[in-house]
């Protein structure tokens, strides 16, 4: 009699489910999106933002917070923190106090940011038809009534300053309209340069107070990798050395926590997939090339069309000859665009998007003669070929290229 074909579906699933249990315990501990109760390393930063926002508890306005650090540094997470300590400890006391988290990667126009403010103290705004002016003068009414203390924090902050810069102004003259309650601002940038770019009426206000996190060492990282591995994994499953090496690149990549547990995540995952019992070294290195792959096609899949035009000159020029310049990359680059029908731009214009696909590291330029026709440069890819072929046979317009007899 055979076997009922379910029944092996059940047992591959089987299979699926007991491994999972080799290796996690509890893996969601490992997800970009969980927030950990301990934060080892930060309890100086812990201490600095609950004395700033401490006066909140007796009523008063804490100081605007100004935080910026590279990415990895915790700062989004301690600063949850804090605020979630702050409202739990205000609601204990009967104190009116809440805080508004938004990401200026998304909410990224006055109007977002009102619509947001608005919904978090309870008021319903469409979501979209009203005047801007109608929905502040709404959320100013509705929050002054309250006589409250609110805390906005705006994540990535750069991002909405760069798109409306009015928005960032508009919010930290809010108060001067305000009778009874009180919005204290806490930006965060992961861009440590932002700041000298700021107007000075929005610097000064929204940097009353700073603070500045600065990248974990591998031994920090370590420590922090440790306390997260001793909760996502059953005893013994990560091999010695594995939490180093995380850390190692972790701190190599500018002390950012978020690469070494992506490394850990990834390697353990690889581990998981192939049955294995253990995670090892082997399997972090193979999780680095997985993540630096996943990125590099990342950063070429959102290239615009006339630079992955050019990249794909520069890719086909490669396979033909050890040696290419900037003249034989133009050459083919025109036969491209004439085959797809894509505008043909200038040999000026392509030579600067070749100088920014220099500055993303993604080709190398290296100018080698100013002869009679002015500066040539040798051109060399730097990223996996195969990779750039995979992105670009992704693209339907440039695809059909590698089909032509011509190339
Ligand atoms: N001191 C720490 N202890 C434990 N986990 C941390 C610590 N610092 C950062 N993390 C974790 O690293 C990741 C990145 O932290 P995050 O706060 O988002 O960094 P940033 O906002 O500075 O880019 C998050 O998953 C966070 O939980
Ligand atoms: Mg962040």
């Amino acid at each position: 009699m055979s076997k009922d074909p379910s029944s092996n579906i059940d047992e591959i699933f089987d299979r699926y489910l007991d491994a999972d249990t080799i290796v996690f315990k509890q893996r969601e501990v490992l997800s970009p999106h969980y927030v950990p109760d301990i934060l080892p390393h930060r309890d100086d930063k812990f201490e600095e933002m609950a004395k700033i926002l401490a006066p909140a508890l007796r009523g008063g306005a804490p100081s605007n917070i100004f935080i910026y650090g590279t990415t990895g540094t915790g700062k989004t997470a301690v600063t949850k923190h804090v605020l979630n300590k702050l409202e739990e400890r205000a609601k204990s006391r009967n104190l009116a106090f809440k805080y508004s988290y938004m990401n200026c990667q998304h909410v990224d126009t006055k109007y977002r940011v009102l619509t947001q403010l608005c919904e978090d103290i309870g008021i319903d705004v469409p979501f979209t038809g009203l005047h801007f002016d109608v929905i502040y003068q709404k959320f100013k009414d509705a929050i002054d009534k309250m006589d409250t203390l609110h805390v906005a924090v705006l994540d990535e902050v750069d991002m909405l300053y760069h798109k409306s810069s009015e928005s960032l102004y508009v919010l930290t003259r809010i108060n001067s309209d305000l009778k009874k309650s009180k919005i204290s601002i806490i930006g965060i940038t992961n861009d440590v340069n932002f700041k000298e770019t700021l107007d000075p009426r929005i610097r000064s206000s929204l940097s009353e107070e700073e603070m500045v996190f600065s990248p974990y060492t591998a031994e920090q990282l370590s420590d922090i990798l440790t306390q997260r591995a001793d909760v996502a994994f059953h005893k013994n499953v990560l091999e010695f050395g594995v939490i180093n090496l995380c850390a190692a690149v972790g701190a190599q990549q500018h002390g950012d926590a978020r690469r070494s547990l992506d490394l850990l995540r990834v390697s353990s995952e690889l581990a998981e997939r192939n049955g294995d019992e253990k995670v090892t070294e082997i399997h972090v290195r193979k999780a680095q090339q997985v993540i630096e792959r996943n990125t590099v096609v990342e950063v070429l899949t959102s290239l615009p069309i006339q630079t992955k035009a050019v990249l794909q000159a520069i890719f086909i020029g490669e396979g033909k000859s050890d040696e290419i310049a900037t003249g034989d990359v133009y050459e083919i680059y025109s036969k491209i665009c004439k085959l797809v029908r894509l505008d043909i731009l200038t040999a000026r214009r392509v030579g600067d998007l070749i100088n920014e696909l220099d500055m993303l590291g993604i080709v190398t330029a290296q100018v080698i003669s100013k002869g009679r026709y002015g500066r040539s440069k040798r051109i060399h890819l730097t990223v996996p070929p195969k990779q750039v072929r995979e992105v670009i046979e992704n693209d339907f317009r440039l695809s059909k290229i590698f089909e032509m007899d011509e190339f």
